[in-house]
């Protein structure tokens, strides 16, 4: 559970003084360096630069917008089993300005919203989590008297970096799914001179809101987006090639009920709608609740959540969608089967290699291509 930490970081103070009097190890702090740098993707010959930018770091300033949404995106984000110096990390930034986790309510939190962007002008990471309503002139997000697109507009023209938090505050999400009765649309839309960047997923996985945060404060700029504005070091990959389900696809073996014996052997939930191979997410690799599962480690296909529009892309969710991305996938899956599976592991091994989520697999002992090698459990015939 995320405990907000009381100990004021003042504002002439560096991040290593304020950790000292906190009580964060050195080997803490070096700990998690390591593990934004492998998070990120880079060498660790660049570990030392995020070890130094973020030890020198004065107290930066987050604002962050909570607009049309369902605060599931802040749970994830600020809520963990075991607080980590990240969770430490998030409790700093996003002290100026959160409503959910700060004591202030009406006057007081709206001037504590003016009061951050006005010391901090040109200089705070703005965050948003939820859409924006555009029917009846916004009038379905109110708050303090005004619309939801004029907060945002506000508070992005003073912003340094701009991070879209969750499906909502990119996409719309299900608020934007047809007909889209409040008229919802994501910070892009509406945010068009400055970067937006998109942190996808319904919620989207904490680690990788730090790791971008800590990319933004180690190199003071975006890390590379791909062009639906998600960060490449974790959106690079289809979770379909990172899946420890995937050798059990290229055999063939699939759930057909779920409550039958492929079910219980763990195999491929393609045929019960799973949308793995149209997903881009790290998901297999980071997890969720400190790493100890997500959706199809639990038996559950994917959802593409961090896809665009996937409340009307992705529905039916229980129902395959066929050839919904460039490659034939049921024809891999019905007619290739096992004779596919060589090669597969290849593409994934060479797909791997040129990912930084590849090594947080490593050290987190993933054993993808491990668990691939082995023969498939005996299972009904398929
Ligand atoms: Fe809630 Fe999902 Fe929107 Fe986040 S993206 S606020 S979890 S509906
Ligand atoms: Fe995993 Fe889904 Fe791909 Fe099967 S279809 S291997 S469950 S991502
Ligand atoms: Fe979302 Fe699929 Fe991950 S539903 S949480 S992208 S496994």
């Amino acid at each position: 559970m995320y405990n907000p930490n009381q100990i004021p970081w003042h504002q002439d103070e560096s991040l290593v003084t304020y950790f000292e009097k906190t009580g964060v190890s050195r080997r803490k702090f070096l700990k998690f360096c390591t593990e934004m740098s492998v998070m990120l993707g880079v060498t660790s010959l660049v570990t030392p630069r995020i070890v130094n930018a973020l030890a020198a770091l004065r107290r930066p300033s987050v604002v962050w917008l909570s607009l049309q949404e369902c605060t599931g995106c802040v749970e994830s984000v600020l809520r963990s089993a075991e607080p980590t110096i990240g969770d430490l990390l998030l409790d700093i930034i996003s002290l100026d300005f959160q409503e959910n986790l700060m004591a202030a309510a009406g006057f007081a939190a709206e001037k504590a919203l003016q009061d951050a962007m006005t010391l901090n002008k040109g200089n705070y990471i703005l965050i948003v989590t939820g859409s924006i309503p555009t029917k009846e002139s916004g009038v379905y997000t109110m708050i303090g008297g005004r619309t939801a697109e004029v907060i945002l507009r506000e508070a992005a023209a003073g912003a340094a970096h701009v991070i879209a938090v969750g499906a909502c505050a990119h996409w719309g999400n299900v608020q934007a799914a047809r007909p889209n009765p409040t008229g919802a649309v994501g910070v892009r839309d509406i945010i068009t001179d400055k970067p937006v960047v998109n942190i996808a997923g319904c919620p989207p996985i904490a680690d990788v809101v730090t790791a971008t945060v800590v990319h933004m404060l180690t190199f003071g700029k975006v890390p590379d987006l791909d062009r639906e504005g998600r960060p490449k070091f974790a959106y690079g990959a289809k979770i379909h090639d990172q899946c420890e389900r995937r050798g059990h696809y290229d055999a063939g073996q699939f759930i057909e009920r779920w409550d039958d014996e492929a079910a219980r052997q763990g195999y491929c939930l393609y045929h019960m709608g799973c949308k793995g191979p149209e997903t881009f997410s790290p998901c297999p690799i980071v997890k969720w609740n400190s790493a100890t599962s997500w959706p199809i480690g639990a038996g559950h296909g994917c959802i593409g959540c961090t896809e665009p529009h996937f409340w009307d892309t992705m529905t039916p969710f229980y129902t395959r969608l066929p050839n919904a991305v460039g490659i034939p996938v049921e024809r891999t899956a019905d007619i290739l089967g096992g004779v596919l599976t060589v090669g597969a592991l290849a593409g994934i091994a060479a797909h791997a290699t040129f990912t930084g989520i590849s090594r947080t697999r490593t050290r987190r002992e993933l054993p993808i291509l491990e668990e691939s090698r082995r023969p498939p459990p005996d299972g009904p015939p398929l």
